[in-house]
């Protein structure tokens, strides 16, 4: 599926999203050196913080609660935050668009 990522400035970029990676690694793989991702994708930095489109987030299993936890400690907390690094790629994403947030 190709999903939009929007950087800080605002710029969107369309990228391919391979099924079983997680969206963490999408956006770092397309270059994104916005979303730092410190942990690497074990759910303990915070650092890979995106906000998700309404309809998409609307979708997505729901996050467990040390995600929840995690995003609990940003000041930048939104109704539709995720740790991206905790969003699998499946078929249901295809056109979502993820907004890098800013950091804490
Ligand atoms: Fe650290 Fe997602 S990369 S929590």
């Amino acid at each position: 599926p190709q999903i939009t990522v929007v950087n800080h400035a605002g710029d969107e970029t369309v990228v391919d999203a391979t099924e079983g990676h997680n969206v963490m690694e999408v956006i770092r793989e397309g270059g994104f050196d916005e979303l730092l991702a410190l942990c690497g994708g074990c759910c303990s930095c915070a650092t890979c913080h995106v906000y998700v489109d309404a309809d998409t987030f609307a979708k997505l299993p729901a996050m467990s609660e040390d995600e929840n936890d995690l995003l609990d400690s940003s000041d930048h907390r939104t109704e539709l935050s995720r740790l991206s690094c905790q969003v699998k790629v499946t078929g249901d994403i295809a056109g979502a668009r993820f907004t890098i947030a800013p950091e804490d």
